[in-house]
């Protein structure tokens, strides 16, 4: 075989490398990353946790993005006037974000979370949503993610919880890459990166159980009904149900 035939993606890492068909997928789906945030469920999240960070956040923040995709979670940080530092590994996630928040103050780089030594001790928080799951090693990117903070800096997290009842019996496409954690497990995994997490939150309580049909433009008028009274009950049953059975888990952990 001729060496000089080795294929590779655009930051490099060679086609054969054993997350090759992850990139594929996002390199294939970047372009309708806002398409698909522009959805219920996924407007109902982004809502929770806009609110979360406007919370969590102090005004002029250091602020790194990790798996940061098109960014849907960058308004409120620029309404904070947050230092904003945003990374994916996959190019062209990071081009539809440079695109879409274009002539905003956001330093944007092509990354790996796994790989992480130029940012170590500069953030006041790291912020890596709904992405920790897909990593090839969730617990070296966790390190990672903690050596990025200054001491007494935030990391915050979401992630699918595998305690989800839809969860039960999911196996990842073959090649593709997906852990999963429940409150403990994601508890134990900030621990071992020395991190001090605070109790777990949960959000999405049902919505993740709906037909999928439901969270569409377009789905039936009975439907769009039902789904839109099940998210405007989702902040009473976060206050009554455990993180145990929501969806998505959130943790907030300190490096001391
Ligand atoms: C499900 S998307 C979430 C994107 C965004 N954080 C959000 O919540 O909309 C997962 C993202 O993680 C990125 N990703 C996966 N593995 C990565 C890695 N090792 N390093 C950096 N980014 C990665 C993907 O390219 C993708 O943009």
């Amino acid at each position: 075989m001729d060496p000089q035939a080795t294929t590779a993606t655009r930051d490099g890492a060679p086609t054969d490398s054993k997350d090759a068909k992850d990139r594929a997928y996002y390199a294939r789906i970047a372009k309708d990353y806002f398409r698909r945030q522009d959805q219920p469920i996924q407007r109902l999240s982004t809502r929770i946790e806009s609110s979360w960070l406007r919370e969590q956040i102090r005004p002029g923040s250091r602020v790194l993005l990790v798996g940061v995709g098109g960014g849907r979670e960058i308004g409120p940080l620029l309404d904070l006037e947050c230092q904003i530092t945003a990374i994916d590994y996959s190019p062209e996630m990071v081009e539809v974000g440079r695109v879409h928040w274009e002539g905003r103050p956001i330093e944007w780089a092509v990354a790996d979370a796994h790989q992480l030594a130029e940012y170590a001790d500069r953030f006041d928080v790291v912020l890596c949503l709904a992405a920790l799951n897909y990593f090839v090693e969730p617990g070296k990117a966790m390190e990672a993610m903690a050596s990025s903070l200054v001491s007494g800096g935030r990391l915050i997290v979401s992630s699918i919880n595998g305690s989800h009842r839809t969860e039960h019996g999911y196996t990842a496409p073959a090649g593709h890459h997906r852990t999963l954690f429940n409150p403990k497990s994601l508890t134990r995994l900030a621990e071992d990166a020395g991190l001090r997490p605070e109790p777990i939150r949960g959000i999405r309580i049902l919505t993740d159980c709906l037909p999928v049909a439901w969270n569409r433009p377009g789905a039936k008028r009975l439907q769009s009904t039902a789904l839109r009274a099940i998210l405007l009950i989702e902040p009473l049953l976060r206050r009554i149900v455990s993180p145990e059975h929501a969806k998505f888990l959130w943790l907030i952990a300190t490096r001391p």
